[in-house]
């Protein structure tokens, strides 16, 4: 091979992983039963899926995607910012371990690292405010000196309430005033070392916080009212939302500042308007939306953008409201919700997971001679709700319609699933059964479900109940070829 077709190969291959695109997903792992990395990244793979993003850096999940070609976004959560802005040398620790040992070791994509996740959301009562750009600072600081500075790029996912209008129209688009200068450092520092701006929108909950938001505005069929800017017409909240950004960007002299899009989507339960007819029109939406590449009216570019989310997470916190463990676009157990065509499959449709494995078909419910007004009742329920999950319970949910008794089963039924199925876990005082006839209703939505295997990590590594480390295999060999010999 001449070093001319070396150099072509080197730039084909440059060039190839520069410019990926398509749509990418978020990747969470706040649940209580996780599907393998290996699982997941052959879906993704299946999917055509080229890009994620993580919230932190997972030794097993960065370890599984490499040699895949996907694009890695590594996440700093934010309980680390402190750490890494307040010393370089826990920067450059950071870095080394989660950044270039990946890429070197392994060879994953890495291309960018998120640093910390919107940490200037108002709830934080600004506790993170002036500790991100120093850790940005660090970390970028850590990339160059590791040599990685061109190949991986920082930012900082920010919500899209860090901006707003101040006459309801993009072109009033600026930076909140509380956090404005922190905020225009941010911008200036994401500017002078190349790096974009990542902002996550949601239409979804705009919806839920303002009950007299227009819905159609929501999604993406051109059927809202349309927003007149000066002769700009808006006919959907995400072009405006984006560009009350670009707006603000220009205003203080960043107007070619490159946009990531980090978080969009719609969950499927736990609200009235959290359902699967929602979900797939909004994500299908925004799919065909974005599909043509010639963006919002501000900024006529391709979208960049990261779907929230690709699978159910039963451990996200419900603060903000009981849809927050239903974002996936597949189920916990990576199977498919509804059709979603992402442009990225021969078929058009999603590809669940493969070789998931689940427990035993078998589920708790209410003892049906129990008496609904048995005292032990209430309790129990109430002690089940807070430690499993009973968010897909309550009006304009997937399991609304159920009558007392099935709520009360629904509730235990989750319990015992996240405790893997463990009798105790189904010993509610004289009011529960372990029943093997399954309890979900014939009509509707409602899923009482059989969960899947535990996944176990030790020592950086994670092995499945079937796959026992080859240490561990040998010691058992070796005692049971003890034991036949004597
Ligand atoms: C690497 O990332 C993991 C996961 O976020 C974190 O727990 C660990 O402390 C990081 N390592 C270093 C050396 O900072
Ligand atoms: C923010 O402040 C409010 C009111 O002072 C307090 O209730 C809340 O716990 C604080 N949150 C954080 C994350 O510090
Ligand atoms: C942003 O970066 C560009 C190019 O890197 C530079 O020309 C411009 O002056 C920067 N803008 C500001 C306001 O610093
Ligand atoms: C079932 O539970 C939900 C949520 O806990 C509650 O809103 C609903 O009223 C219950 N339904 C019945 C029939 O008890
Ligand atoms: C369970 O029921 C039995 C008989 O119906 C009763 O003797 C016992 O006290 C009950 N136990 C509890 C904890 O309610």
């Amino acid at each position: 091979m001449g070093w001319i077709t070396v150099t072509i190969r080197i730039v084909c291959l440059f060039t190839l992983l520069w410019s990926v695109n398509g749509i990418g997903v978020n990747w969470g792992t706040q649940a209580s039963h996780l599907l393998p990395p290996d699982t997941v990244v052959r879906m993704l793979r299946e999917n055509g899926i080229q890009k994620v993003k993580l919230f932190d850096a997972d030794y097993g999940i960065l370890k599984a995607l490499g040699k895949t070609g996907i694009e890695v976004m590594v996440g700093i959560p934010n309980d680390m910012l402190a750490s890494v802005g307040g010393s370089m040398k826990a920067a450059e620790k950071w870095v080394a371990k989660n950044v270039s040992e990946h890429i070197s070791s392994n060879n994953v994509n890495i291309r960018y690292v998120a640093v910390g996740n919107e940490p200037f959301l108002e709830t934080y009562n600004g506790s993170y405010l002036h500790i991100t750009l120093p850790a940005l600072s660090n970390i970028q600081s850590a990339l160059i000196k590791a040599g990685i500075g061109s190949q991986v790029k920082v930012t900082v996912p920010l919500n899209a309430d860090v901006y707003a209008s101040s006459n309801t129209y993009p072109s009033g688009g600026d930076f909140r005033t509380d956090i404005f200068d922190p905020m225009l450092k941010i911008v200036k520092f994401l500017n002078d070392s190349n790096s974009p701006f990542t902002v996550n929108i949601y239409p979804f909950i705009s919806l839920y916080t303002d009950s007299n938001f227009p819905v159609e505005y929501a999604f993406f069929d051109g059927n809202a009212t349309p927003l007149n800017d000066g002769g700009t017409l808006y006919y959907n909240m995400f072009d405006a939302n984006l560009d009350t950004l670009a707006h603000a960007l220009q205003k203080n002299g960043f107007g070619n500042l490159p946009i990531i899009v980090g978080e969009i989507g719609w969950p499927t339960d736990g609200d009235r308007n959290a359902n699967i007819e929602y979900a797939r029109r909004f994500n299908q939406g925004f799919m065909s939306h974005i599909s043509g590449g010639k963006g919002t009216p501000m900024r006529p570019v391709p979208i960049d953008a990261y779907l929230f989310s690709l699978i159910d997470e039963d451990e996200k916190s419900i603060d903000p409201g009981n849809f927050e463990r239903h974002w996936g676009i597949f189920y916990f157990d990576g199977q498919v919700k509804y059709p979603l065509n992402l442009g990225t499959t021969n078929s058009g449709a999603l590809i669940p997971a493969k070789g998931v494995q689940y427990l035993e078909r078998k589920w708790c419910v209410m003892k049906p001679s129990a008496p609904l007004d048995d005292p032990q009742v209430a309790q129990s329920v109430s002690y089940a709700c807070g430690l499993a999950d009973c968010t897909s319970l309550g009006y304009g949910t997937s399991c609304g319609n159920l009558d007392a008794r099935g709520n009360i089963s629904y509730a235990f039924n989750s319990y015992f699933q996240k405790n893997n199925q463990l009798e105790k876990a189904c010993e509610f005082p004289n009011v529960s059964v372990i029943t093997k006839t399954d309890p979900t209703p014939t009509v509707g939505n409602c899923k009482f479900p059989i969960m899947i295997q535990p996944y176990y990590e030790s020592a950086g590594r994670r092995f499945g109940c079937g796959q026992m480390p080859l240490p561990l295999v040998s010691v058992l060999l070796l005692l049971l070829l003890t034991v036949v010999q004597l």
